[in-house]
């Protein structure tokens, strides 16, 4: 678990960081935490995006409408990729971007040039899970703020490497969870934080998604092939087959741990987890396929249903779960409970004292809707949704992170943000592979969390984002169906 650890509290890093031809800024400070973090104002934010798939292509049609942010340069290794990304850009109006190809038998060459140039400011990481640290590490040692898609970091490994390395160079590095940015999220978090459930004992979280047809959808010929031909390479299917437990935990759990105020005020102190057996992947392969195919034989380390539960060390409790294959409708539960009530969603209730025996009926819940809308609900709503991308929760995440960066404010979510909610990709399948045993969570703040302050309630002035040069449009990718 220390190796990655010694190498980064060595030198030894240093030098071969210096070694890169034209990567400057390495100004290390090994300068402390990051919690509260803030850069002095940067109104012209150039963005780099590596990785430009379905979810890539779609950041840059929205980052290109974010007032300010101009997607400069573009990293993949399929080159129409980049044709696709070029067409995202061009209905913005914005300029076109530097294109940095990189080929198959070197995967890492592409984001290092894209990173060492000085035509970004930023490298926001839409890639496959395992470059989600070397890119974005690589990144903070060439002095650029790094955006890292969900989960950041695969392993306790990962998640130190992150950590240290956004300390030493300090620059940030932004967890991309959109769903902190939901309707519902940012009601809940009103709801909190204005007192109305009392003191918060219990939350739930999950990432319930049937991805079992888009999990094999880059099989050619079968029923499944797009013309984009599902992932790159199966890469999701690849992690399902080696990794049991929740690779993918931060869209349920995100959220709750800033309604806690985890990382600010408390902090997870251990975690149990439990798995199902593999039944869902193996069963549809066989019926798609065929028993004899090479889908059907193969072996799926990942149980269906796996459900972790954490305890606090303020002494609340939060369940998380992952099923990415069972047929079912999609689910993040959201459920928040505190000694005055309770709000949960899929769809939306919430009950309250003195009446918290029922869910409260329709005109009261839109009441209470009305009450406590988050004010960067009510300023950005009507935008992000007109923009989309989730309903407008991805250009609300876009726009208030570009928004902090461009008025020197700290971000809504740090680098520690980014290994605590990621870190269950490791202790999920440490525990669930050990009959569910205890497992004590790292504290990456270094005990930053007991004097660190709750994310408040936040919002951007629209008088400083000058929306008039940007043509707003509905933002799709090239690939209608949202993940
Ligand atoms: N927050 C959300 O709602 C959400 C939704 C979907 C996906 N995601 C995340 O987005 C990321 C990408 O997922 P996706 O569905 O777009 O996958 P994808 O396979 O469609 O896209 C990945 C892209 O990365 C490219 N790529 C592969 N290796 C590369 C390399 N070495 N250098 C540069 N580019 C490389 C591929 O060619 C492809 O274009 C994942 O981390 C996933 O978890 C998040």
């Amino acid at each position: 678990m220390n190796s990655r650890r010694d190498f980064l509290k060595g030198t030894a890093w240093m030098g071969a960081v210096a070694m890169f031809g034209g990567c400057e800024a390495l100004k290390l400070t090994n300068g402390g935490t990051m919690q509260g973090f803030v850069c002095a104002p940067l109104k012209k934010v150039r963005v780099g995006v590596v990785g430009v798939g379905r979810r890539g292509c779609w950041a840059v049609e929205r980052l290109s409408q974010v007032p300010g942010v101009y997607v400069t340069a573009l990293c993949d290794i399929d080159e129409s990729r980049l044709v696709d990304g070029d067409k995202a850009i061009a209905k913005s109006g914005k300029p076109a971007a530097k294109h940095f190809l990189t080929s198959p038998d070197k995967p890492h060459d592409g984001y290092r040039r894209l990173c060492e140039s000085d035509l970004v400011d930023v490298v926001y990481n839409t890639t496959p899970w395992q470059y989600h640290v070397p890119a974005s590490v690589y990144a903070m040692k060439c002095g650029k703020h790094t955006a890292i898609e969900v989960p950041c970091c695969m392993n306790i490994d990962e998640c130190w490497e992150l950590v240290e390395t956004a300390e030493a160079t300090q620059r940030h590095c932004i967890p991309l969870e959109n769903c902190c940015y939901g309707d519902s999220e940012l009601l809940a978090l009103n709801l909190v934080r204005s007192g109305v459930l009392g003191e918060l004992i219990h939350g739930e979280g999950a990432y319930i998604h049937d991805l079992a047809a888009e999990n094999f959808a880059a099989y050619k010929g079968s029923k499944f092939f797009t013309e984009y031909n599902g992932t790159w390479d199966r890469w999701r299917l690849k992690w399902n087959q080696k990794l049991n437990g929740n690779p993918y935990p931060t869209h349920g759990f995100g959220p709750i741990c800033q309604y806690m105020g985890i990382n600010r005020g408390d902090a997870l102190d251990y975690v149990v987890s439990v798995s199902s057996r593999e039944a869902r992947l193996t069963e549809f392969a066989k019926e798609t396929f065929g028993p004899d195919s090479p889908e059907a034989k193969e072996t799926y380390a990942l149980g269906d249903v796996n459900t972790s539960v954490f305890r606090t060390f303020r002494g609340r409790t939060i369940m998380v779960q992952h099923d990415v294959s069972l047929p079912r409708p999609y689910n993040r539960i959201n459920l928040i409970a505190g000694t005055k009530g309770i709000l949960r969603d899929y769809p939306l209730r919430v009950a309250l004292l003195p009446h918290a025996h029922e869910w409260m009926k329709e005109e009261e819940l839109k009441a209470l809707k009305a009450k406590y809308e988050h004010p960067l609900y009510k300023t950005a709503g009507e935008i992000a949704k007109k923009v989309g991308g989730h309903g407008g929760m991805d250009f609300m995440m876009d726009l208030r992170w570009a928004y902090c960066l461009q008025n020197g404010l700290p971000m809504d979510a740090d680098v520690y943000d980014a290994a605590t909610w990621s870190c269950l990709t490791e202790l999920a399948a440490e525990s669930a592979n050990n009959r569910g045993k205890s497992i004590n969570v790292p504290d990456f703040t270094r005990g930053g969390w007991k004097t660190a302050e709750p994310l408040g309630i936040v919002n951007v002035d629209l008088a400083k984002l000058d929306f008039g040069d940007v043509k707003l449009h509905g933002a799709e990718g090239q690939f209608k169906k949202e993940l």
